[in-house]
């Protein structure tokens, strides 16, 4: 709001939040429609936007202009090919260029966008993002935009402007999740279930410091496994297989990647019954075991991920730990008690050692964090 006054000398029309997410459970099981269960983080990103007023017919035309406090100034029309825009704020007017395609008559604007939501750690900034200014498009022309429509067009900017063939999770995750839950999704027909966080745990991000690089064709080559698997086993995703279908493929890869999805979708389901029940010490075991199958079967962890959660687990008050979101570098959690928060962070700082082959490029840092609310207008 001060950033906007200061940059524009008025008061903004709109401010929209979305915030960062962890997945508790349910890894690269989105794009086989499989299930997720996120949770938002009391990270969020704050844009705050006033429409553009000219004399102009062509609304499309006219440049929008944002400023984001880490990243600098962006202009670009909604015309333009979003491809030349620079990259961070290639997800605002790729959002623009999405609701603009489906059919919805968004107008220009200027804004000053904020995030506290560290970027490269497995938090789905980028999410964040397409989600915040989603609703500001929105809010600025007077539309209601579906929450899984509007998820649908973060993924499509993913997709289609990205080049990261992502599922859904982190922008279902950053719009439709309630505070002190976590938040359920069957990726099959987008079904959000809140499911309520026990108030006795929280959950700890561990950010290595480790930052991804060039993984988005380990991404995308995972996701095409997954699809030749399912072809293989005549069905339409991996939803649909069974541990029993596995020895079905000839390909060893294929056998591990599937029995992943199967063993993963299982664990969620089961994880929601362990909430449901309060009983954390079943849920860190689903942790542990989700880890493991990513690590071994999926093949989507690193040496930083797999370090600090197998040290995590040793820390007191953890009942288990696991990589989260897309993998190899970024972030992991921690499900700890919550009277031992500050011990199981002072231990495990003081313990942990980056493994010299993949050393961090930022500062190991730990987040306690309750699960929080979903985007929404603020102003
Ligand atoms: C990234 C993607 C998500 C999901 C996770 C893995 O965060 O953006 O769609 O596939 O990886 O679960």
């Amino acid at each position: 709001m001060a950033a906007f006054r200061d940059t524009f000398g008025e008061t903004p029309q709109v401010v929209a939040r979305a915030p960062g997410r962890v997945n508790l459970i349910g890894e690269h099981t989105d794009y086989n429609n499989g299930f997720v269960l996120p949770m938002a983080l009391p990270f969020d990103t704050v844009i705050a936007a006033s429409p553009l007023h000219n004399s102009t017919d062509d609304r499309a035309g006219s440049t929008m202009e944002v400023y984001s406090e880490g990243f600098g100034q962006a202009r670009f029309t909604l015309s333009d090919d979003p491809a030349h825009t620079v990259t961070w704020a290639r997800y605002v007017h790729g959002t623009g260029v999405m609701l603009a395609d489906a059919g919805y008559e968004i107008g220009p604007w200027r804004g000053t966008i904020a995030t506290d939501i560290p970027a490269g750690a497995s938090l789905s900034s980028s999410a964040a993002l397409e989600v915040a200014t989603g609703l500001v498009f929105g809010a600025l022309a007077g539309i209601a935009v579906e929450p899984t429509e509007m998820a649908r067009l973060g993924q499509r900017v993913e997709n289609e402007i990205m080049g990261l063939p992502s599922g859904m999770l982190d922008q279902l995750a950053s719009i439709g999740s309630v505070a002190g839950h976590a938040t359920l999704i069957d990726c099959a027909d987008l079904t959000i279930t809140p499911v309520p966080m026990p108030g006795d745990a929280v959950i700890v991000v561990l950010d290595t410091g480790t930052r991804r690089e060039l993984v988005e064709s380990a991404y995308a080559d995972r996701q095409a496994s997954c699809m030749a698997a399912a072809r293989a086993l005549g069905y339409d995703s991996l939803r649909d297989a069974t541990l029993d279908d596995i020895e079905r493929l000839d390909d060893p890869v294929l056998q591990a990647r599937t029995r992943h999805v199967v063993t993963e979708n299982a664990r969620t389901l089961a994880a929601v019954e362990a909430l449901r029940a309060d009983d954390l010490s079943v849920l860190g075991v689903l942790m542990n075991g989700s880890h493991h199958s990513l690590q071994f079967d999926y093949e989507v962890s690193g040496p930083a991920l797999d370090a600090i959660s197998e040290l995590a687990r040793n820390c007191t008050g953890c009942f288990g730990a696991r990589m989260t979101g897309g993998g190899f570098a970024g972030g992991a959690i921690a499900l700890v008690a919550a009277d031992k928060v500050e011990a199981f962070c002072h231990e495990l700082l003081e313990r942990y050692e980056p493994p010299a082959e993949q050393p961090p490029v930022a500062p190991v840092r730990l987040y306690p964090a309750m699960a929080s609310a979903g985007a929404g207008l603020v102003a």
